[in-house]
């Protein structure tokens, strides 16, 4: 089987799973968390979002997060930003990178950032522009790529459509979001074969949400299909605030023992990913939703 040689890890719990915990955690712990995050090896986090904090009151003060992250560090911290307003307060944090966050999935769309499909794309080009022109590179997200809580079943053409769009405003990279965790190896096969016959296998990423239990085995089918950029969330985190029941992503613990079984490099420390899992969800009050965490 081929598989990538390396994988990046995004890891998005500070943001996705933070954004749908009950507990809003104050600032401290949130640099704590996301400095561990980075200790273990992460080279990217998503760190916050910079939404209405009406719609999500747990990423407020994200401002203040990045005020506390390194300016100059390996580890690239990135937000959230879904219209300019977003950006421009995560240009005055100072934030490096940015993602904006589309749908596959009209009525999603609507629920998630109140615009269809096509506003939330015009929406985005002057965003990316002024991102560009201010030195910062910018992401693109797809919700609801293998099923919507409101629209049931997703074609694998809606979502070329999206990311095509994404791609040709300037994302250099599109994450395939399964917002409510339904895809299973089949379904995630049938939208990659599609999608690769389109666009490069650089150009895409996957963000598999567990709640049927299936994200790892649809992440090892998108590594089979030469996919080398994967999110997940330590301990497991979050869900989405728009879409009922939908649990968190794939834990990172359990993503990178998955790869070092392959033998693929990604590296993060195991150990001190764990230890940054255990506390957070100290914190939280809450189990920790790593299989491998609790396993060690
Ligand atoms: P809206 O109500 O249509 O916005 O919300 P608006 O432009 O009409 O403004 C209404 C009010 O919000 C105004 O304040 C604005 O100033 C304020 P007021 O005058 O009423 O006091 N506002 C803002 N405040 C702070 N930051 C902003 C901002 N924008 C407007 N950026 C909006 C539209 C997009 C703002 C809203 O729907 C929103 O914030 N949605 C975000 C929802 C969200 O964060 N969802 C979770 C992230 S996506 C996700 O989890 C999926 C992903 O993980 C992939 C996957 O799993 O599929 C990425
Ligand atoms: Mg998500």
């Amino acid at each position: 089987m081929n598989y990538p040689k390396s994988v990046k890890i995004v890891e998005v719990g500070p943001r996705d799973g933070l954004q749908n915990e009950t507990t809003s955690l104050d600032t401290d712990t949130r640099v704590q968390l996301i400095t561990q995050l980075a200790d273990a090896g992460l080279s990217y986090i998503e760190a916050g979002s910079f939404v209405s904090p009406k719609w999500v009151p747990q990423m407020a003060g994200s401002d203040k997060v990045f005020a506390r992250l390194p300016a100059t560090s390996s580890t690239t911290y990135a937000a959230l930003t879904p219209n300019m307003q977003g950006l421009e307060r995560a240009l005055e944090s100072g934030v490096k990178e940015v993602a904006v966050f589309a749908a596959a999935s009209e009525s999603f769309s609507q629920k998630n950032i109140n615009c269809s499909i096509a506003d939330s794309i015009d929406r985005f080009v002057p965003l990316i522009e002024k991102a560009f022109s201010a030195g910062i590179t910018v992401r693109g997200y797809i919700s609801c790529v293998l099923g919507c809580p409101y629209e049931g079943d997703i074609k694998p053409q809606q979502v070329a459509e999206v990311a095509d769009k994404l791609l040709a405003l300037g994302c250099y990279e599109v994450s395939l979001g399964d917002t409510i965790g339904v895809g299973t190896p089949g379904s995630t096969e049938a939208l990659l074969s599609t999608l690769l016959t389109q666009l490069p296998a650089d150009k895409l990423a996957v963000h598999m949400h567990d709640t049927y239990g299936q994200a790892l085995a649809n992440i090892l089918v998108a590594l089979q299909q030469g996919i080398a950029v994967v999110d997940s969330s330590v301990a497991g985190l979050g869900g989405c605030p728009y879409a009922q029941g939908a649990s968190g992503n794939v834990a990172t613990e359990d993503l990178v023992y998955m790869l070092n079984g392959l033998g693929i490099e990604h590296g993060v420390d195991l150990q001190q990913l764990i230890a940054a899992g255990n506390m957070i969800c100290s914190k939280l009050n809450r189990a920790n939703g790593s299989k491998v965490a609790r396993a060690f």
